[in-house]
């Protein structure tokens, strides 16, 4: 699923199953599954062949995403040169990104759906939609 050397930082998260003769079921907490309280959830859906949705980072904000429905890439990027790229298909699978970390995301199957969870509220303001701006502010606070 992990197609590179990952930023330590992010993580998959095996979610519950209770797989049933009349459909699957998985449930999720904020501050239990999720390591985070969840005060926002958003969802991507209805991407047209080929669209990338993304490329930016967050300066405070945790997310997890999870493929709903069929299937996408989230590639991640840490800034100081370590990326990945995690192939997101299973309902009961959630990526762990944290903040001040760029992410894309592409290669969206028909019908696919992208819950995303999130620490925060919509805050535009906690946005870095600039790459280099980014790169800089990394390297800016190893020191
Ligand atoms: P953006 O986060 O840039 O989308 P992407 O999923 O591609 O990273 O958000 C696109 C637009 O949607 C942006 O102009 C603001 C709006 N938006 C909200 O109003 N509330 C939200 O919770 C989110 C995630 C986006």
């Amino acid at each position: 699923m992990v197609t590179s050397e990952a930023p330590p930082s992010c993580q998959l998260l095996e979610l519950p199953r209770l797989p049933d003769p009349r459909g699957s079921l998985t449930f999720l907490h904020g501050a239990r599954e999720i390591p985070f309280a969840i005060r926002r959830a958003y969802w991507i859906y209805e991407v047209p062949g080929g669209e990338v949705r993304g490329g930016h980072a967050y300066r405070t904000l945790h997310e997890v995403f999870i493929a709903l429905s069929g299937s996408f890439d989230v590639t991640v990027d840490d800034g100081r040169g370590s990326t990945a790229r995690y192939v997101l298909n299973r309902s009961y699978t959630g990526l762990y990104v944290p903040p001040m970390m760029w992410r894309t995301l592409e290669n969206f199957s028909t019908n696919a759906v992208c819950l995303i969870l999130a620490s925060e509220h919509y805050d535009e303001g906690d946005y870095m939609r600039d790459y280099d701006e980014f790169c800089h502010a990394r390297a800016r606070s190893r020191r």
